[in-house]
């Protein structure tokens, strides 16, 4: 499935003018570093038979784009849903091109306006993919003006003020709208129900990762042993944007040590300087496990509680941290707030009384 009918254009207008993460040493940290940015170009699959795993997702999707090629139409709306890093903006790319549309790029926090929506709307060309990242922080106001242009793809403009003011309608070209958020359940349901499709991003299986590792260490020219990506892969957090940051930490761990060939030996070894341990948490995922476990009795703790305990910010917590602790049940969630699991007392060496371990 090659562009074919014209070549994929993409324009990104993503200036939230929100700084990076300052906390480099955090490897889970949600967005990407300048240097990754780079990378990622590098790193990020083409097409969906590049893309690994997700194979449920990638059926639908080329599916869907196949029937919408053959027919000429345009793509339904998709929102992404998932934790940072599984892979919905590389997804985005992916369709756009896959389309053989211009892609643009903006997200929920750099629209501020009604009227800077209005503007990018009515730039697209028949077909085109306008991706919105975060789109759950789109101001109010701007929502309002997406839900007739998804829908209808007409935009309403309000001209004048008082009981003078009228509303002109102005026909756009049929879009696509692909949305990505970290939290699907947060968004207000006249905007997900305008979504032709949502497709819930699942963390990646270790075996995943691995071929994901290997493909990114050919990319890097990077020579790694198999059992070596197994180990990076391990400790991912089922997340590719993780396996790449610690493959390209420990490709610079090899090179010091004059290694020329990554080895389980010196990715353990590198791994463990970063300061992750066997099951790929870091220094907060650990400081919310202790958290539970040591100050608050094994909880049930609430999020509030916890953030305040580990001077991190609740949506962070819970966007970030919490998915991949909560799936590899080392902690559970329960109506009266977050409870820590055998497994999370057993990986902190830790005993609770009347527990078996
Ligand atoms: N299925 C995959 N196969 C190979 N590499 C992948 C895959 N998914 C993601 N990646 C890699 O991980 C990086 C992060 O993916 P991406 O930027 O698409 O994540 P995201 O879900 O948009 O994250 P965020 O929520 O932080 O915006 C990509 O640059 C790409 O290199
Ligand atoms: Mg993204």
């Amino acid at each position: 499935m090659k562009g074919k009918s014209r070549r994929s254009r993409v324009v990104s207008t993503e200036t939230s003018g929100e700084s990076q993460p300052t906390r480099a040493q955090s490897l889970v940290v949600s967005k990407p570093t300048d240097e990754e940015r780079v990378t990622d170009f590098t790193l990020r699959p083409r097409s969906l038979e590049e893309f690994v795993g997700q194979e449920q997702v990638k059926k639908v999707l080329s599916i869907a784009i196949e029937a919408a090629r053959k027919r000429a139409d345009v793509l339904e709306h998709i929102l992404f849903a998932g934790p940072p890093g599984l892979g919905k903006t590389t997804l985005a790319h992916i369709i756009a091109r896959e389309m053989g549309v211009n892609l643009r790029v903006t997200s929920g926090p750099a629209i501020e306006r009604a009227g800077d929506l209005a503007a990018i709307v009515n730039d697209l060309e028949r077909g085109d993919v306008l991706f919105i990242d975060e789109i759950l922080r789109l101001p109010r106001a701007v929502e309002e003006v997406l839900y007739p242009a998804m829908e209808d793809f007409e935009l309403n403009i309000v001209v004048g003020r008082g009981p003078s003011a009228r509303t002109m309608r102005l026909a756009i070209k049929p879009f696509t709208l692909i949305g990505a958020t970290t939290r699907a359940g947060l968004l207000s349901s006249p905007l997900r129900d305008r979504f032709g499709q949502t497709f819930h991003l699942q963390f990646y299986t270790r075996e995943e990762l691995a071929v994901i590792v290997r493909r990114s260490a050919r990319l890097l020219n990077t020579a790694i042993e198999d059992d070596a990506a197994q180990e990076i892969a391990k400790r991912s957090r089922g997340t590719p944007r993780i396996a790449n940051r610690l493959l390209r930490r420990v490709r610079d761990f090899a090179q010091v040590e004059g290694a020329p060939t990554i080895t389980r030996e010196i990715a353990e070894r590198g791994l463990e300087l970063l300061g992750i341990d066997s099951c790929g948490f870091d220094r907060m995922d650990r400081a919310i496990l202790e958290a539970i476990v040591d100050k608050f009795g094994g909880g049930p703790v609430g999020v509030e509680s916890l953030a305040a305990a580990v001077g991190e910010e609740r949506d962070t917590i819970e966007e970030v941290y919490e998915p991949y602790l909560l799936q590899e049940g080392f902690i559970a969630r329960t109506a009266r707030g977050r409870v820590a699991s055998p497994r999370a007392y057993s990986h902190l060496g830790r005993t609770k009384q009347g527990l078996l371990l």
